[in-house]
């Protein structure tokens, strides 16, 4: 065939066949990043996601300093095992606070991104000190100390502020805040008010360690207790559009 006889020549003219080869990656290149360009966002967005609360954010501090990351991971893909195992898969929008973001790329243990309300809040305690004390199989290793740590929240608007450089929406008034809110959200007998006002009513106000001293355990736990919790997936349709 005559156009396959022409095709002969660029095969068998190495610097055509670069030449070529180059213009057509080119053209390829362009056609997949120039839309990037003109979609406002790629994240579609989706109602319920919010900032961390500072506590939240606490906990993904000492998530992220205990390594959680290396045995777990935090993106349920679109598969039916993953689905049926974890849940909805997840949505970019859901890490889109995420900096750095926690999807992993090892699971030593399960996908932790709705582990949120699947456990009570002792049982999260008890599995932090001793695993296999409520998983007699478990390989993961104990995490005690964590209770005995106490915080007060005196950094966490400054971890806040540098994550609305990169572009978490945090106002000023959740910036200036940050402490109040952060001790509020552990102690029922406190006034959140101002904490549900400005992260929404959602938002758990707990003693979630159970001991009367604020330490990194009620952060850890606040925060593995909100984990995919925030999207309402009975009332979610994707947009057909992207
Ligand atoms: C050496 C690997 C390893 C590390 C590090 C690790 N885990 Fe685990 N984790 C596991 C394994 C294995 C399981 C499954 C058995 C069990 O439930 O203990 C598990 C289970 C869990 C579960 C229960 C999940 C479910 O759906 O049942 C939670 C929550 C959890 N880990 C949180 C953490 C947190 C928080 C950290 C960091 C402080 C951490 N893990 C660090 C291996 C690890």
């Amino acid at each position: 065939m005559a156009i396959l006889d022409k095709h002969k020549i660029l095969e068998t003219n190495a610097t055509l066949l670069l030449i070529f080869s180059f213009l057509v990656v080119t053209i390829g290149g362009i056609v997949q990043i120039t839309p990037l360009f003109y979609l406002e966002n790629t994240i579609e967005k989706v109602e319920g996601m919010r900032p961390y609360t500072p506590l939240e954010m606490a906990g993904r501090e000492i998530y992220i300093r205990e390594g959680c990351y290396t045995c777990h991971s935090q993106m349920i893909r679109p598969m039916r095992d993953e689905v049926e195992r974890y849940g909805h898969y997840s949505l970019a929008a859901e890490s889109m606070y995420d900096h750095p973001f926690q999807w992993g790329s090892k699971r030593t243990g399960p996908d932790l991104a709705r582990v949120g309300g699947r456990y009570s809040d002792q049982w999260h305690v008890d599995h932090l000190r001793d695993p296999q004390s409520v998983v007699p199989e478990s390989v993961m290793p104990k995490y005690g100390f964590l209770e005995h740590r106490k915080i007060d929240g005196k950094y966490i608007g400054d971890i806040m502020a540098a994550n609305a450089v990169v572009g978490t929406p945090y106002t000023e008034e959740m910036l200036a805040n940050a402490q109040a809110d952060f001790r509020a959200q552990a102690d029922p007998d406190s006034d959140y008010d101002g904490l549900l006002e400005r992260y929404g009513d959602k938002v758990s106000v707990r003693n979630f360690d159970g001991q009367p001293e604020l330490t990194e355990a009620d952060a850890l736990v606040a925060y593995l207790q909100m984990l995919g919790t925030l999207v309402d997936f009975s009332t979610f349709t994707p947009d057909p559009s992207r």
